[in-house]
Order: structure tokens, then C-alpha cells, then sequence
């Protein structure tokens, strides 16, 4: 096989393969394929009669991935579209393992035209799908000052959310050709003049704010957890690494109502749903982290979170 280039350090590997409890013959879906890092030691753990769908929405990770894809045994199902599709894309009750490797890959960080990363000057795209038509440009010019602060308040975490989007709103009516990361850097120093030292953690924030509108990504979440507990089998694993607080929120939220066995409006004095609903138990009380080891290796690694269910 032809020699491939750097493209993203799978985290929590060893991890991940474990409570997936990989069963030679399964049925398994990655979906976030990204370099398949962690889909090319699935397929490692599968024989030809296992199957693995790989679904990837950026096409540049599933140009990538198919090389590098391109020998391993088991059958490959490549699904360049959203996770969200999950639901549609796979069978009811057919997966024995689904794995989230949530956020974006470092090919995506570091390929600076594709205006992810606040390091350089180049115009912001934020999408992980180039096809999509709206980029960031786009939701920067059309979003409403209001719809912007709750946007950075809820994907964030920030403070002066609303300076915040209200000083964006008159850098951008300002300027008329693209934004760069300076623009934004410029906004954040007037919002938070004093907080000169945290600047890249906030710039990073406000990216992660902007990206997260752009890609939709807590609805996908939702949408594909959601989708998980219909696709999967009884005793069928769910293994999700999240990379920040909203994401890991928006993970144990979702997961908490599919773990409810009664679904009843809390205002109801008594059950009237059967209390049968209950779809996916905790395998591990508390997510496990990276060993003082993978950080040290792999500094991006070092927020990851990494949480197991299992369909009952
Ligand atoms: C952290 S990387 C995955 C890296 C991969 N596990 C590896 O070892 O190379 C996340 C990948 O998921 C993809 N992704 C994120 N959200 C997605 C979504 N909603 N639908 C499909 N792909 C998504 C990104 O495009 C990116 O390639």
C-alpha cells in the first residue's frame, strides 16, 4: 500500500476498541471517520463476513479514508453525509457498535484554507462540508445580534456574549470583504480588554461558537443518538468522545431521556407510559480520560471525554 500522509492521531484507541467489544462477524458504524484512525483498527478486529459503515459529511476525510481503507477485510459502507442520517442510512436493530469521535479532525485544523483555525488571516469557512452552500461568512452577515449572543452564550460558555455580538455586528457593517481571524481578534480585545492573556482561549471559544451554528452539530448529536437507540442491537455498545463541555452536555442529556423507563411529563401524578421506554444503561458511571501518557503524545487529546452505553 501506498505510503499516506499525516492526517489526525486517533484518541482513547485502545479505549474505544475495548468497549466496543468488537465481535469478529459484527456489524460496526464509525461516524466520524475523519483519517480512520480508529476505523482502520476496527477493521483490523473485523474477518471479510463483518461489516463497517464509515460515515464522514467532510468529502476530503472520505477521499483519504477510502485509501487508506482500501485492503481492509471486512466490507466497507462509505456514507459521505451527515451523522445525522444515521436513522436512514442503516437498518433497524443491525449494528453491534456505533463510535463518535466527536469535533474536527487535525487535517481540518491545520489545512488553513479551509479557515478553521484563528492562527492565520484567512477568511473563516467553519464548514466541514465544503458543498454545504452557508459558511461562517455567511452566518456572521445573516444571524441577529440576539440569535449571536445566545449562540455564544450556549456553545461557549461566553461572558458579554451580547457586547460581544453587538461589537461583531458593527466590525462587519464596517467591513465589506471577507473576515479574518484578525477582525475577530480585534472584536474580542475591545469586548475583553482586560483579559489580554486569555485571548487565544477565547478566540478559540468563539470559533467553536461559530462552527458549531455553521455544522448545526448539537442537533446532529441529538438527531444520531436519537437514531443510535432504533439502528442498534440489544447489547449493542455506544462509545462517544466528546471535546468540550457543551458537546459532553448535549451527550449525557440526550442519553439521559433514552435511559428514562417512564417518559411521562413530570406533572403527572402518576405513570400513564408503561414505564417500558427505557433504551441504552450506562456501562461506565464516569466518562474515562486520556493517561498522562496519550496527552503528553498527543496534546489534542487532552479535554477528551469518553462515554459508554449499551442498547438494552
Ligand atoms: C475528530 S475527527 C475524527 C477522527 C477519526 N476518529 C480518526 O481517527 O481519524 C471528527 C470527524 O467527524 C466528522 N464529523 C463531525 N461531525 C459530523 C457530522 N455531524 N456528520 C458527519 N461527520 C461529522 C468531521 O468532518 C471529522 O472528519
Amino acid at each position: 500500500m501506498q505510503e499516506l500522509e499525516f492526517y489526525h492521531n486517533p484518541v482513547l484507541l485502545s479505549e474505544c476498541l475495548e468497549y466496543l467489544n468488537i465481535l469478529p462477524e459484527g456489524v460496526y458504524a464509525d461516524c466520524t471517520l475523519g483519517g480512520a484512525g480508529h476505523s482502520s483498527a476496527i477493521a483490523e478486529k473485523l474477518l471479510p463476513e463483518g461489516t463497517l459503515h464509515c460515515f464522514d459529511r467532510d468529502p476530503e476525510a472520505i477521499a483519504f479514508a477510502s485509501r487508506r481503507l482500501e485492503n481492509a477485510k471486512p466490507k466497507i459502507v462509505f456514507h459521505p453525509v451527515p451523522f445525522g442520517e444515521l436513522g436512514s442510512e442503516i437498518e433497524t436493530g443491525t449494528l453491534d457498535g456505533v463510535l463518535y469521535d466527536l469535533g474536527i479532525s487535525s487535517r481540518q485544523v491545520d489545512s488553513s484554507e479551509r479557515g478553521f483555525t484563528f492562527a492565520g488571516n484567512f477568511p473563516l469557512d467553519l464548514r466541514m462540508d465544503t458543498r454545504e452552500e452557508k459558511n461562517a461568512q455567511d452566518w456572521l452577515r445573516e444571524t441577529s445580534v440576539e440569535s449571536m449572543a445566545e449562540a455564544f452564550r450556549k456553545n461557549a460558555d461566553l461572558d458579554r456574549s451580547m457586547k460581544l455580538a453587538n461589537r461583531l455586528k458593527i466590525m462587519l457593517a464596517e467591513k465589506s470583504e471577507a473576515v479574518i481571524a484578525e477582525d475577530i481578534r480585534g472584536v474580542a480585545l475591545s469586548v475583553y480588554p482586560e483579559r489580554r492573556q486569555e485571548i487565544p482561549g477565547i478566540l478559540a471559544r468563539i470559533f467553536q461558537a461559530i462552527r458549531m451554528e455553521v455544522n448545526q452539530e448539537l442537533n446532529e448529536i441529538e438527531k444520531s443518538l436519537n437514531a443510535c437507540a432504533k439502528c442498534l442491537k440489544p447489547g449493542g455498545r455506544l462509545v462517544v468522545i466528546s471535546y468540550h463541555s457543551v458537546e459532553d452536555r448535549c451527550v449525557k442529556n440526550t442519553l439521559a431521556l433514552l435511559e428514562r423507563d417512564c417518559i411521562c411529563p413530570e406533572r403527572l401524578p402518576i405513570c400513564a407510559c408503561g414505564s417500558n421506554h427505557r433504551q441504552f444503561k450506562k456501562v461506565l458511571r464516569k466518562p474515562l480520560v486520556p493517561s498522562q501518557k496519550e496527552i503528553a503524545e498527543n496534546s489534542r487529546s487532552r479535554s477528551a471525554k469518553l462515554r459508554v452505553y449499551e442498547k438494552v
